[in-house]
């Protein structure tokens, strides 16, 4: 059932070590966190005492080597989804998929299963990959280009909708003593497309909450159009209210040409909060947790990753818009860059401004647990975002000051629940549509 009043959607990332590269130096645990169950049990029955509606996993099938790197994205998401859910009620699970790198028949099976077993917590985070490397995993092609990933993308998620759909036991009819069930409740979905043939039906019948919920994160036009087609959360960077209001509308918009209730798409971008007893002692953490060690270190930074040369860069001097648009072709993922296009395109700020409202591509809000609050609620209560998917820059630890500190802010304020209601599926908690 979808619930009537309005509500802060919060889910809360739980990949090892936390979200920002360099803040595992400054977190407490230790390495072998990464692959311990009962580590992951813990930062799930933290996120469950500060009542998020989910836990969210990332995921990049690589294992990079560089000296200086660290592993990211270890257990498969599917499976911690499976244990996790099993251990821990109601909160719900983002679990990150690929629709290049995997078969509609295998994922929708998985995440039906997952779907069932959980009581209808599962949302699935639909990526299409952008990380060349990742393709050398499964096979001698390259990476395919955006212009395919995402056409690919489109149909893989008609596919799984039809498998979905394609054995919904509310069909049955009368089933005699002679025989165990009504089989045409189920029938083959027959789907021959330009990328996928796939008969059916699935051997997973319809769950709890109709399928499981879809997030995707793309930002490019191809990734709008998922949205548009498919998309129920929406994960991507949005770092201002304009910036919130306007991919909104735009999805929404998009999603009624396609037949969609434009009411079933939440925006729910990541978030990097950096709490602290004051503002500047936020800011000295953020120096701190991006590894770049000072406001200069900063600067420093922003103007590499934009191709600024120092000699010519002025950080107190506005920034245009105009310069920081990517180029529509690079195979590198585009949503990272548009997310600061659109902050410069409404709102006039120099670079010194720029990088405090940004980490890691997501908002940044930085202060104390009232500022943060203040912050997370001011584009939540104009419509800009329906909530936020909090990125911490070090699990436990800011996972831990964030329940500890700014929820109850939250729930003071009348914004944010204080318990679960029991028997609710995600898609309830997200007042989403249910499928047909
Ligand atoms: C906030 C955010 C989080 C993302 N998380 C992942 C991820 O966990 N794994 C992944 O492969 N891609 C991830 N992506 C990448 C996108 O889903 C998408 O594949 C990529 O941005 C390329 O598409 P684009 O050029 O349309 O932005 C993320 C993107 C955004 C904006």
């Amino acid at each position: 059932m979808a619930q009537s009043k309005r509500r802060l959607n919060l889910n809360v990332g739980i990949n090892p070590t936390g979200y920002l590269h360099e803040a595992w130096k400054y977190r407490s645990g230790t390495r072998h966190d990464i692959a311990d169950p009962d580590y992951y049990l813990r930062l799930t029955r933290l996120a469950h005492e500060g009542v998020f509606d989910a836990v969210f996993v990332s995921d990049m099938p690589l294992l990079r080597l560089e000296k200086n790197s660290r592993p990211s994205q270890i257990i498969d998401p599917l499976i911690l989804a499976t244990a996790l859910t099993s251990q821990v009620p109601d909160i719900g699970f983002v679990a990150t998929v690929s629709s290049t790198f995997n078969s509609p028949f295998n994922l929708a099976r998985r995440a039906q299963s997952v779907d069932i077993m959980s009581g209808g917590r599962l949302v699935i985070n639909v990526v299409s990959n952008f990380v060349p490397e990742v393709a050398a995993n499964f096979g001698k092609d390259p990476l395919p280009p955006r212009d395919v990933r995402y056409p690919r993308a489109i149909e893989f998620l008609d596919v799984v909708k039809k498998l979905w759909a394609s054995w919904d036991p509310r069909r049955e009819g009368e089933v005699s003593e002679e025989q165990f069930w009504d089989a045409s409740s189920a029938h083959t979905i027959d789907h021959e497309g330009e990328y996928f043939h796939v008969r059916g039906p699935l051997n997973v019948p319809r769950g709890p909450q109709g399928h499981p919920v879809i997030a995707q994160a793309g930002a490019s036009e191809g990734g709008i159009e998922l949205a548009a087609r498919h998309g129920e959360i929406l994960y991507t960077n949005v770092l201002s209210g304009p910036a919130g209001r306007a991919l909104g509308k735009k999805v929404r918009d998009r999603a009624a040409t396609h037949g969609r209730d434009p009411a079933g798409v939440r925006i729910v971008p990541g978030l990097v909060a950096i709490v602290a007893d004051s503002r500047e002692e936020a800011l000295r953490k953020h120096e701190l947790f991006s590894g770049t060690g000072s406001e200069d270190g900063l600067l420093a930074r922003f103007a590499s990753a934009h191709g600024i040369d120092p000699a010519d860069f002025d950080p107190d001097a506005p920034l245009d818009a105009a310069r920081f648009v990517p180029d529509p072709k690079r195979i590198q993922a585009l949503g990272f860059t548009l997310g600061l296009v659109d902050l410069l395109t409404h709102e006039k700020l120099t670079a010194r401004e720029a990088v405090r409202r940004s980490e890691g591509n997501h908002r940044l809000v930085l202060g104390t647990a009232e500022e943060v609050a203040d912050q997370i609620i001011e584009l939540w209560a104009d419509g800009s975002v329906d909530g936020y998917t909090l990125q911490p820059p070090r699990a436990p630890d800011d996972i831990e000051e964030f329940v500890r500190k700014v929820i109850p802010i939250l729930q003071d304020r009348g914004v944010y629940p204080r318990a679960y209601e029991e028997g609710e599926t995600i898609r309830d908690r997200y007042g989403l549509p249910y499928p047909d």
